[in-house]
């Protein structure tokens, strides 16, 4: 299931330069601290506009259940864990795989997904998923972390659509997947 899926997939996540997403310990002060000096809701309201379900690890979910208030109530959210009870939380749905993740979603009929979490992102490059990827990147090398990319099995060529410069020198790039059939 790539390009003949019903739906579209997109990323829409804050790096350090060297490529981060979070500390190893999930602080994300280095990044939110820089995102408001930015100014701007960077474009995150006009994005989300178009997406109707999120799609996240459960390294995402869980350090988002202490956000008030809750940033996705409109959104059908589906978490992709092997281990989170499904019952969790009743305004998530879990899923244990991507293939019953990508049912779910055609069986739905989602059209606009967010893809969100690193580990997730990169399965969902890996499988082929992802058309699209905005990255705000933060002016800051952080050295390690938890990684947004790694192996994906072979490269994956890009087209770039845009690039914005913010306040406070943040730099938010979109790229769109290039596939053959274009
Ligand atoms: N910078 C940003 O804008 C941004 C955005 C989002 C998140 N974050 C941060 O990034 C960190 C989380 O990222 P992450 O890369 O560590 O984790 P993640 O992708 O959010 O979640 C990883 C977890 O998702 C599940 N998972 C992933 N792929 C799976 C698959 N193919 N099948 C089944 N389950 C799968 C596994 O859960 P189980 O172990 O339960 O199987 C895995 O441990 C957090 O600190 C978060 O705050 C930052």
């Amino acid at each position: 299931m790539t390009t003949r899926r019903p739906f579209t997939c997109s990323v829409f996540i804050g790096i350090s330069l060297d490529g981060f997403i979070a500390r190893e310990d999930g602080d994300l002060h280095w990044l939110t601290s820089r995102g408001e000096a930015a100014g701007d809701d960077l474009g995150y309201d006009a994005f989300i506009e178009n997406i109707d379900t999120v799609v996240m690890g459960r390294g995402t979910y869980e350090p988002g259940l202490t956000y008030d208030p809750w940033p996705h109530a409109d959104k059908h959210v589906v978490v992709l864990s092997s281990t989170l009870p499904e019952d969790a939380d009743p305004r998530v749905t879990v899923r244990r795989d991507l293939d019953a993740l990508l049912w779910h979603l055609t069986e739905r009929g989602s059209k606009g997904v967010y893809v969100d979490g690193g580990q997730v992102i990169r399965a969902f490059l890996r499988a082929g998923l992802i058309d699209e990827m905005t990255l705000t990147t933060v002016p800051v090398l952080l050295g390690t972390g938890l990684p947004l990319f790694g192996p994906v099995g072979g490269d994956i060529p890009l087209v770039h659509v845009s690039t914005q410069v913010f306040g406070a020198s943040v730099v938010q790039s979109t790229y769109r997947i290039h596939r053959p059939s274009d």
